[in-house]
């Protein structure tokens, strides 16, 4: 599914946090938004995620308008995944990311069907997140319940799948496993997957597409290579950093602390 954002613009109050960003997002691809702390990049997902409303501007899904479509609708295309929930919430880990299956039941179903259930079995195998299925939320760690919130999101099956710094909490083996498993489930299903990053090497690795964002406003958009230059990085983050080209092409970005 096509998502454009067109002239988009969102103010919380009157502090404006989004300024006439406008984007294409392709389907089959990953595309990860970076761009410093502030910069705006969870707020551009609420509002595809059409959790916030824009003050200016529309999204588009498949060229039609997002407010053309019935929450129920939204609700089965878009997953997005919550970076800040409380892990005071006194629910099952099992009972949590067996809600995200509702918008697919129909009104008179109150039990889950096995195909339910079958999903939530390979997408908790594929993050292996079984063993935490009868934890309370209070009762995992911290990467382990991003894991499970990844996995809420998965189970959707959903069309556009927006996910906020996913890697947080990650060890170094589920930040390369979770990423991988993305980019395997948007190829494999199709999906327009944007992902918020705030690991460059890891974008680098593992997306197709990069969005930088700063203070409200894209600042460049390509491809990896195009992007994650040491100059526009310096100039975004002024931060020194050297760029290195290995010869299939991947990037290995190096922090040249001063
Ligand atoms: N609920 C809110 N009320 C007022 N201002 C907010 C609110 N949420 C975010 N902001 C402000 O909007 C700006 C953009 O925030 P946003 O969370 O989109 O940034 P971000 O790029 O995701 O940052 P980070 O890398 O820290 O997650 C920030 O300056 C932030 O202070
Ligand atoms: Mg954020």
């Amino acid at each position: 599914m096509r998502v454009r954002v067109e002239g988009m613009s969102f103010s919380y109050d009157s502090y404006e946090v989004l300024n006439d960003v406008t984007l294409d997002i392709e389907p089959c691809k990953v595309t990860c938004v970076i761009g410093p702390n502030g910069a705006g990049k969870t707020t551009l997902l609420k509002v595809i995620a059409s959790i916030l409303k824009p003050t200016k501007g529309t999204v588009y899904l498949d060229f039609k308008d997002l407010r053309l479509y019935n929450p129920k609708e939204i609700a089965r295309i878009i997953a997005y995944s919550e970076p800040n929930i409380s892990k005071s919430i006194p629910v099952k880990v099992l009972d949590l990311i067996i809600t995200a299956r509702y918008p697919f039941q129909g009104n008179t179903q109150f039990f889950e069907d096995p195909n339910d259930l079958r999903i939530v079995d390979e997408v908790c195998r594929e993050l292996n997140i079984t063993y935490l299925l009868n934890k309370r939320l209070d009762q995992v760690s911290s990467g382990e319940l991003q894991r499970v919130l990844i996995a809420t999101a998965l189970v959707k099956n959903p069309k556009v799948l927006l996910l906020d710094e996913p890697s947080a909490f990650l060890d170094i083996r589920y930040r390369f496993e979770v990423l991988r498993y993305v980019k395997e489930v948007t190829t494999k299903y199709g999906l327009t997957t944007v992902v918020a990053l705030h690991d460059l090497q890891l974008a680098s690795m593992f997306c197709d597409e990069i969005v930088l964002m700063d203070r409200g406003r894209i600042v460049k958009y390509g491809t990896v290579n195009e992007v994650l230059t040491s100059d526009v990085i310096k100039d975004v983050y002024g931060v020194d950093v050297e760029v290195i080209t290995l010869s299939d092409n991947s990037l290995v970005i190096i922090p040249k602390p001063r």
